[in-house]
């Protein structure tokens, strides 16, 4: 799927995030399979990672990034008639977490609803907000990204539990009188779904059920250094912009080296890609709107910015957005 934006300006007013207080450290993970701090970080850029505690589930890490965000956007929170929150690790499959999290705030006017992209959940939740708000459907909505992959990796396979952390990050969507967004695309191919599965989790049921994640690391990456490139010169010709237009380039941070093969396909310039991926590992639907939040914090997002943002994941999927940062809101 690809498109331009029709024309109604909407935008990002408010921004958070949240990781729990727990850190773990490469050498921590040592301890529980065959690995080392020099391997991780040569080959995936990590250094540390913020992990739940047994008794915290995703609305415990994604609420207090919903309430920033609130806050950020000077809102309250009964004023959001749309919740989408983006994850692959809900509290449960339902009641749904949007719903919870919308109980929990406040939201008595808010539809809610959980979306399931792998890592390019926020990217999905995203576009569709974008797609309510210019119909008309909803005036103002809080879009969350987030996940708690901790609870579902196999603590015994090296190959996956040193890549990911967990975290969540929201954002507030709304008319603005200048900037929004530009354009998505979007894509998925269920045909390598097979490389990226958390088996025995849905209504199909196996010989020997599994409950982990699994993967197969070298075909998600070569998917993912495709399609991290493929995807954002999609939007950037959709939108009529070129890569040399992008001011701020917020790749899902899932490794270091992919990120750097994407900067290289593409030619955008290192001192405008948003790494951090060596502080949170690859937080799945939390990634991009925590390395969001770091750009801002950064002071790297302008009145004005071009902001290109790229995440793939577990579909396969995939999806990048064009946005035009603004400060400001519609009277
Ligand atoms: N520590 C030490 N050695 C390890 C580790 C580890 N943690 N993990 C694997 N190895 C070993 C392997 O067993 C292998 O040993 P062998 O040669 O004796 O068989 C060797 O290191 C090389 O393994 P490769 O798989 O070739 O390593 P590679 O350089 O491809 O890196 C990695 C592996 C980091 C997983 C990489 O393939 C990758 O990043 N893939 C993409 C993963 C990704 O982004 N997933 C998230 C998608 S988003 C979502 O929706 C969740």
């Amino acid at each position: 799927m690809i498109g331009s934006a029709n024309g109604t300006r909407i935008g990002i007013t408010g921004l958070g995030v949240h990781v729990p207080d727990r850190v773990v450290t490469n050498d921590d993970l040592a301890q529980y399979v065959d690995t080392s701090d020099e391997w991780i970080v040569e080959r995936t850029g990590i250094h540390e990672r913020w992990m739940a505690t047994d008794d915290e589930a995703l609305t415990d890490i994604a609420l207090p990034a919903a309430r920033a965000a609130l806050a950020d956007a000077g809102i309250q929170a009964s004023e959001i008639d749309l919740l989408i929150c983006a994850t692959v690790t809900p509290d449960m499959m339902f009641p749904t977490s949007s719903a919870l999290m919308a109980d929990e705030l406040g939201m008595p006017h808010a539809a809610a609803y959980d979306l399931l992209a792998g890592c390019t959940g926020f990217m999905y939740a995203v576009a569709q907000a974008y797609g309510m708000l210019a119909a008309g459907l909803s005036r103002r909505a809080l879009v969350v990204g987030g996940d708690v992959l901790s609870k579902i990796l196999d603590w015994d396979d090296r190959s996956t539990l040193v890549l990911f952390g967990d975290g969540a990050g929201a954002v507030v969507m709304e008319p603005v009188a200048r900037g929004g967004f530009l354009g998505f695309e979007l894509g998925a191919d269920g045909g390598g779904g097979v490389h990226l599965q958390y088996p025995g989790s849905g209504s199909r049921t196996f010989e020997n059920p599994e409950s982990m994640l699994k993967m197969n690391g070298r075909e998600v990456f070569k998917f993912a250094t495709r399609v991290m490139v493929s995807s954002a010169e999609a939007v950037l010709a959709e939108c009529g912009k070129t890569i040399q237009d992008v001011d701020v380039y917020v790749p899902h941070q899932a490794n270091k080296r992919i990120i750097d093969y994407a900067v290289g396909k593409l030619g955008v310039p290192k001192e405008r890609t948003v790494v951090n991926v060596e502080r949170f590992g690859n937080t799945s639907s939390g990634s991009i709107p925590l390395a969001l939040a770091d750009a801002r914090a950064d002071g790297r997002l302008h009145e004005g910015s071009l902001v290109l943002m790229t995440g793939m994941g577990a579909g396969l999927t995939w999806g990048s957005a064009l946005l035009e940062w603004t400060n400001g809101r519609s009277a």
